[in-house]
């Protein structure tokens, strides 16, 4: 019985996590941290703050300061590892990858720009693997 509810939790997050904004099930499994969410969908939120920020920054000629590690999208456990050790995934996010350093490279001017291509970048991935979380990253655009 206590498995049966296990298994059903972990079918639940699994049908959740790219379909919906936030799953919000209790957990079960080492993947998967006690507030429900996978690593990557923890860096995610991180990355999502940290982008709102720098648009803010750029929109007022300011330099954005960078501290979440976009590389941390190849090794962070995800809520089906299986879509991200997938080819597609990891063109994505090298994609995605250099676009961030194209962003922290550039020139004030070229900021708004290179933020774009950025957003594109996280997008692209998105529309592609884990359509759920659309709606907000459009926020960034
Ligand atoms: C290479 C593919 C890829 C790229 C690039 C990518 N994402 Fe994601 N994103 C995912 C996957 C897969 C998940 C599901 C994570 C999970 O549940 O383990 C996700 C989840 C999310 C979520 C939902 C997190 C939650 O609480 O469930 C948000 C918001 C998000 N991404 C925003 C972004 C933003 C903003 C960027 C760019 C800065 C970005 N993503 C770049 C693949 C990507």
């Amino acid at each position: 019985m206590k498995l049966q509810i296990a298994v059903a939790v972990v079918t639940t997050i699994l049908l959740l996590s790219c379909s919906t904004e936030k799953p919000q099930a209790p957990a079960a499994g080492n993947f998967i941290n006690p507030n429900g969410s996978s690593e990557l969908a923890v860096l995610m939120n991180e990355l999502f703050a940290e982008a709102e920020t720098a648009k803010q920054k750029i929109a007022l000629g300011e330099k954005p300061k960078w501290k979440v590690d976009a590389k941390k999208i190849l090794s962070a456990a995800a809520t089906e590892p299986e879509k991200v050790a997938s080819p597609e995934y990891k063109a994505f996010a090298a994609s995605y990858i250099e676009s961030v350093k194209m962003l922290k490279n550039c020139s004030p001017a070229e900021a708004p720009q290179r933020f774009k291509m950025m957003a594109t970048a996280c997008m692209n991935c998105h529309n592609a693997l884990c359509p759920g979380p659309r709606k907000r990253i459009q926020k960034l655009f």
